[in-house]
């Protein structure tokens, strides 16, 4: 039986060229069982009529927030209410702005306050707008908010131009509602440790390194929304912790490793993005140590190595490393595979352009313990997030 079976799908449809498309997607959802309420902006309007929703869903079409198909029902309410998905699509440009400061301007646009429903958008849209940095600052905002997004795919627009905003495939949007209603990784704990780790010099200096979290978050985001219940363990960033998350921030290796021990028995996979410390001054000077003519050397001892702890210790768990490599890349990545007790890795060649610390896009390779490997191609993080988690489903789930 589908997941959508008896489910409540409001569909949100907004004034762009892909609107014919949500006949498709009303379709598809209505044959797997969805009860479907149409809901269409007047823009929509311009691209598509009610006849066509109500022929395919055979229930009312909402256009207008004083509409009451219903006696003694305040439609928007009840349709709020009883609503298990709001999925817009298309999703203009517009739509996505009101959303995101919670303008309430018309029958959508209300339900989407009113409801505590998920929200499932994919938005379509000339190249440039989606790429505007308003859009984009309105989509971070949405999914901070918990919202889903079906990203556009690339290809050519009804505009001309080639690039970014088509609607996304319908089976893409259809898979994503089914995750929306049963995430795949739910009642899965999971461990991830993002960023850098700072070492001490004096009260002023330490030594660290240019992760800037971004890897590490991706996944603790991407993993709270497929459902798992995620620690995250960080060290220092400037980036805001991923909605639902469990935080826990340490600044020194040690600190990190004593945060891992704590949860580790309540977790059933850890996903170590951390650029931990391999080394730490021996000793910390109290106070600013003062600027002199004399040189300064300073003693390093080796931290302990987090992700090896927690291999001596494995049990049940299931984990997962990073290979920050500059040279023999898989070579390198394998013997981490090994002396850690790792499931898999992702070797990460920080070297490349566009690849590993502070960048949006990262290029890697998975690796298995069991021999396999699989080579990804430049992606962005929340890219590689999405595919990792689909491998640690299979290495959690074998069957499902
Ligand atoms: O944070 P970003 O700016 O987004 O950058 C992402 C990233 C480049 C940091 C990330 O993609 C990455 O490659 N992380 C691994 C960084 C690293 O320390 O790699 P490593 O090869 O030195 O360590 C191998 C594994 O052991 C890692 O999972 C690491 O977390 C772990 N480790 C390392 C040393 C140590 N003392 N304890 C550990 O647990």
């Amino acid at each position: 039986m589908s997941v959508l079976e008896g489910k409540h799908i409001l569909l949100g449809v907004t004034g762009s060229i892909a609107a014919y498309k949500a006949a498709d997607i009303a379709s598809k959802l209505t044959q797997a069982g969805a009860e479907v309420d149409v809901v269409l902006t007047e823009h929509a309007r311009r691209f598509i009529t009610e006849v066509t929703f109500r022929a395919i869903t055979r229930r009312p079409v909402l256009t207008d927030l004083f509409d009451e198909p219903e006696e003694r029902q305040i439609a928007h309410i009840h349709l709020a209410k009883r609503a298990d998905v709001l999925l817009i699509a298309p999703a203009t440009a517009n739509v996505l702005a009101k959303l995101a400061v919670g303008i309430a301007d018309d029958l959508l646009t209300t339900l989407a306050l009113a409801t505590q429903a998920k929200m499932v958008i994919a938005p379509a849209m000339n190249t440039a707008m989606w790429q505007h940095p308003a859009t984009q600052h309105n989509v971070k905002v949405l999914e901070g908010r918990g919202a889903t997004f079906v990203y556009p795919a690339e290809g050519m627009l009804a505009c001309g131009d080639v690039g970014a905003g088509k609607l996304a495939d319908t089976s893409t949007i259809l898979a994503t509602v089914e995750a929306v209603l049963n995430p795949p990784l739910r009642g899965v704990r999971l461990l991830v440790t993002a960023g850098p780790t700072e070492e001490p010099i004096d009260a002023v200096r330490h030594i660290s390194n240019p992760s800037s979290g971004k890897m590490g978050y991706a996944i603790a985001e991407e993993a709270a929304r497929q459902g798992a219940r995620v620690t995250l363990v960080t060290g220092p960033t400037l980036l805001e912790p991923p909605a639902g998350v469990r935080v826990i921030r340490v600044r020194t290796a040690q600190e990190m490793l004593n945060a891992c021990l704590q949860v580790y028995d309540e977790v059933d996979v850890v996903i170590a993005t951390a650029a931990v410390s391999d080394y730490r001054p021996a000793e910390v000077w109290q106070g600013k140590r003062k600027k002199g003519e004399e040189e300064w050397t300073i003693r390093l001892v080796p931290n302990p190595d987090i992700l090896h702890t927690l291999g001596e210790r494995k049990g049940k768990h299931v984990l997962v490393g990073f290979a920050a490599e500059t040279q023999e890349l898989l070579h390198n990545a394998q013997a981490k595979l090994r002396e850690k007790n790792l499931d898999m890795i992702v070797a990460n060649d920080v070297s490349q352009e566009g690849s590993g610390f502070r960048s949006d896009t990262n290029r890697v390779t998975f690796l298995w313990a069991d021999g396999r490997q699989e080579s990804l191609p430049l992606m962005t993080k929340r890219e590689v997030a999405h595919r990792l988690l689909d491998a640690v489903r299979e290495l959690v789930l074998p069957s499902g």
